[in-house]
C-alpha cells in the first residue's frame, strides 16, 4: 500500500515513519498543501492525507478521480475545507481524524483567563520594565457567566473544565449532550448572548454558522463582552468585530483562529509584505489576544491526528470502510 502525506511538518514525521514501519505502508511526505501543482505526486498511491489548509475543491477531487484514487483523509476534525457533497458524488470516500479535546478545551480556558486578567498588557509591560497595575484590574471566574456554543466534544470539554472555577455556565447547540445538562444549562441563542460576560465558539463551520458572530449578535451581548473562538475564523464577521472592539461593546477578544489564516498561520511571514489588513489591524488592539491556530498543537493530538488518518486509509483500502468516514 502506498499513500501520500500533504502540508506535513518536521514534527509529523517520526509519527508518519514509524507507522510506515509497523503497518509495511509506504508513505510519500509532501511539506507542501496538496494543490492543483502538486497533485501528480499522489500517481500510483492508495490515498492522500491532508492538514487543514489544503483547499479541496471540485477540481483537485476530479484531479484525484482522474488519478483514480478513491480515499482522501484529513489529519483534522474540522472539514470545511472538502467539497464533501462533490466528493461523494465522484466516489471519493473521505475521513477526518481523531484526537482528544483536552487540548483545544485547555488552551479555550487559558485564552479566556488571559482575556480576563489582561494578560496581554501585563506581559508587553514587563519586557520594557513597566510594572504599573493602571488598567490590569481584572473579573474572578466564579462572579461570570460563561456562554458555550457548540456542546460537541471539545464544548463539553470545556464546560468540564471551567466547572472548576465556580462560574455560571449556559450552553447552545441544536443537539443536546445529557452529560452537559449536569455542568450547564442549555438556553437559546438570543439568552445566552444577552447573559453571559463571556462567550466561547466550539461550534462546526457551516452555512448556518457562516458570520454568525456579527453586529447583529452583538447587539444582543452584554457591553464589555469577551468573546473566544478556538474553532474557525469563518464564524465571525471580522469587519464587525472591528467595530465592536472600538466602540468598546466588545471588552475582550481571544481568536486563535481568524478568517483567511491559510497562507499565514503555521508559516514563518516575517520578512513578508502580508495583505491582511483586518488581521493586522485587530492584532495591535490591546485587548486582543491573537495566535496562530494552535490549540489543537500538543504531541498528543499530532500523534493522533496522524496515526488516526493513515489508520483510515489503510482501512479504506483493506476494509472497504473506516470507522471515521465522514457521512452527510
Ligand atoms: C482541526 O483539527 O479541525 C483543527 O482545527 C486543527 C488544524 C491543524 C487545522
Amino acid at each position: 500500500m502506498k499513500f501520500i502525506a500533504y502540508d506535513t511538518r518536521d514534527d509529523e514525521r517520526n509519527d508518519f515513519e514509524e507507522l510506515s514501519k509497523k503497518l509495511n505502508i509506504e508513505i510519500i511526505l509532501v511539506s507542501e498543501g496538496l494543490n492543483i501543482n502538486n497533485i501528480d505526486l499522489a500517481k500510483g498511491c492508495d490515498g492522500v492525507t491532508i492538514l487543514g489548509h489544503s483547499k479541496v475543491d471540485s477540481v483537485i477531487l476530479d484531479k484525484l478521480k482522474q488519478l483514480n484514487i478513491n480515499y482522501l483523509s484529513t489529519r483534522t476534525v474540522g472539514y470545511n475545507h472538502i467539497d464533501i457533497d462533490y466528493a461523494k458524488s465522484l466516489g471519493i470516500r473521505v475521513s477526518n481524524s481523531y484526537y482528544a479535546p483536552n487540548g483545544v478545551a485547555d488552551y479555550t480556558v487559558m485564552l479566556i483567563l488571559m482575556c480576563i486578567r489582561h494578560y496581554k498588557q501585563a506581559m508587553f509591560r514587563g519586557n520594557v520594565n513597566d510594572y504599573s497595575l493602571k488598567g490590569l484590574q481584572g473579573k474572578e471566574m466564579k462572579d461570570l457567566t460563561i456562554g458555550v456554543i457548540g456542546t460537541g466534544k471539545i464544548g463539553a470539554t470545556v464546560i468540564d473544565n471551567l466547572k472548576g472555577f465556580g462560574s455560571r455556565m449556559l450552553a447552545y447547540d441544536k443537539y443536546q449532550n445529557e452529560k452537559v445538562k449536569e455542568k450547564a444549562t442549555y438556553v437559546d441563542l438570543d439568552t445566552l448572548y444577552k447573559e453571559s460576560d463571556v462567550i466561547t465558539l466550539h461550534t462546526p463551520l457551516v452555512d448556518s454558522t457562516y458570520h454568525m458572530i456579527d453586529t447583529e449578535a452583538l447587539s444582543k451581548m452584554k457591553d464589555n463582552v469577551v468573546l473566544i473562538n478556538c474553532a474557525r475564523g469563518e464564524l465571525m464577521h471580522i469587519p464587525d468585530l472591528i467595530t465592536g472592539v472600538e466602540t468598546r461593546k466588545i471588552g475582550a477578544l481571544g481568536l486563535d483562529v481568524f478568517e483567511n489564516e491559510e497562507g499565514i498561520y503555521h508559516l514563518d511571514r516575517r520578512t513578508d509584505i502580508i495583505s491582511n489588513r483586518d488581521m493586522a489591524y485587530l492584532r495591535q488592539f490591546p485587548n486582543v489576544i491573537m495566535t496562530q491556530h494552535m490549540a489543537f498543537y500538543t504531541d498528543a493530538a499530532v500523534t493522533s491526528m496522524v496515526c488516526s488518518s493513515v489508520t483510515s486509509l489503510v482501512d479504506f483500502v483493506e476494509k472497504g470502510e473506516s470507522e471515521n468516514e465522514i457521512i452527510i
